[in-house]
């Protein structure tokens, strides 16, 4: 009989779970602060990745055999997992991709190409990640349509007004971050939903730094679609989610075609599979996909809610520490934020100041973080960025503000 895992205590706990965070760096322990950039993996991920592969691999969907069973069921179980962590209402609503940026050109493709109308237009904001601007550029490039974005404010907070005044009844979808990876705003995504719903816009929302941090229910928040990856939630690369509403999804023609999506091929005519096979064509992530259940699993044990909490309370912490550092200069002062605290120190370059950290153990990611016109709109190149996630605590802020200090001896 099968004992179920004891519940995890502390986040003392959390972080002894995570293997690549017992090394040392440059002869320093590593504080690891870039998990925004992508999450480390606790033990129960690459395990269940390692059995996996040892004892079940085959393709999905196709065996009659055994291992096929095996690997279709784990396949799958990962989809139902997925379903419950965002609360979709059906395993049809949950395509398995790549990753966020693949679930958003998907929606840019499936979703958008079809319905744009010269005339029409597509509204995003100035505080988005590259996978949530570039796609857009390209389905408006390729119907005439017109892309228009929300500002800002200097704190990096989207000017919910000013997004209101660029919605019309031509506006086909609203794409939003949950939470902007550059400066860790916190976007009120259930009332900008609530507006659209209204005027009948679509929206997308980019969650892929949002279920590291925040719990997430995708039918309270009520959008048409929500996208994730699953290395930023301690899963592998390679994995994502796109969430849609069934019926939505059901209208849209297939955006990739090949094995798996297909009920029937001819050469006269193809049928397509039912969601959400229509949208995964060929042989998908399949050990990604077991890790990314783990992760999930992993995730559940602790509480989201917990989690969230714990978080806070750091991100708090770190920001009072780094505020007192002489020289600092934060890009990123929004009134809710998660995780990331973005910031400059002097005149120094921000990857000059990443290289003087990683030498005393500690990484940060440095430069645009795929946010062109955050950085853009701040009149800055880059900045340094420090991540937390569920395994960081008080020391790694304590180390983190360390070296600044050091860093700016180093500097003069
Ligand atoms: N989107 C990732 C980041 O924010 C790569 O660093």
């Amino acid at each position: 009989m099968s004992t179920a895992p004891a519940p995890l205590r502390d986040a003392a706990d959390w972080r002894a779970d995570f293997p690549a965070l017992r090394q040392s760096v440059h002869g320093r322990p590593l504080v690891y602060l870039d998990s925004a950039a992508s999450a480390q993996q606790p033990g129960a991920v690459i395990d269940a990745v390692a059995s996996y592969q040892r004892e079940d691999h085959a393709n999905v969907h196709r065996g009659v055999h055994t291992l096929s069973h095996r690997a279709t069921e784990a396949y799958e179980g990962a989809r139902d997992k997925l379903r419950d962590f965002v609360n979709a209402s059906s395993r049809s609503e949950i395509v398995l991709t790549k990753g966020t940026t693949e679930a958003i050109n998907l929606v840019a493709q499936s979703y958008c190409r079809p319905r744009l109308q010269p005339g029409d237009n597509i509204v995003i904001t100035h505080l988005e990640h590259h996978a949530n601007i570039v796609p857009w550029q390209l389905v408006c490039e390729q119907t005439g349509t017109e892309l228009k974005i929300a500002p800002i404010n200097d704190r990096g907070e989207v000017e919910v007004d000013g997004l209101y005044g660029l919605i019309d009844e031509k506006t086909v979808l609203v794409g939003i971050a949950h939470v902007s990876n550059a400066l860790g705003t916190v976007n009120p995504v259930e009332d900008i939903v609530a507006y659209c719903r209204d005027r009948e816009a679509a929206v997308l929302i980019d969650g892929a730094q949002g279920v590291p941090h925040l719990p997430v229910d995708v039918q309270t928040i009520d959008c048409d679609f929500y996208t994730f990856s699953g290395h930023k939630m301690f899963g592998p690369t390679g994995t994502g989610v796109l969430y849609g509403r069934e019926a939505l999804l059901d209208a849209m023609p297939p955006w990739q075609g090949g094995g798996d999506m297909i009920l029937e091929v001819t050469f006269d005519k193809t049928t397509y599979n039912e969601l959400p096979y229509k949208f995964e064509a060929g042989t998908p992530n399949i050990s990604g996909a077991v890790g990314f259940a783990a992760a999930v699993d992993y995730l559940q044990r602790i509480g989201m809610r917990q989690i969230a909490d714990y978080e806070h309370e750091l991100h708090d912490y770190m920001v009072s520490r780094l505020r007192g550092v002489d020289g600092i200069r934060f890009i990123g002062e929004a009134t809710r934020k998660a995780s990331v605290q973005s910031f400059l120190l002097d005149d120094i370059h921000s990857h000059d100041l990443g290289t003087i950290l990683d030498h005393q153990g500690v990484a940060v990611r440095t430069g645009h973080h795929c946010a062109m016109p955050v950085m853009q709109r701040f009149g800055v190149s880059g900045t340094c960025r420090a991540s937390l996630a569920l395994y960081n605590n008080r020391d790694d802020v304590d180390r983190l503000v360390a070296a600044l200090e050091k860093a700016r001896e180093i500097f003069g």
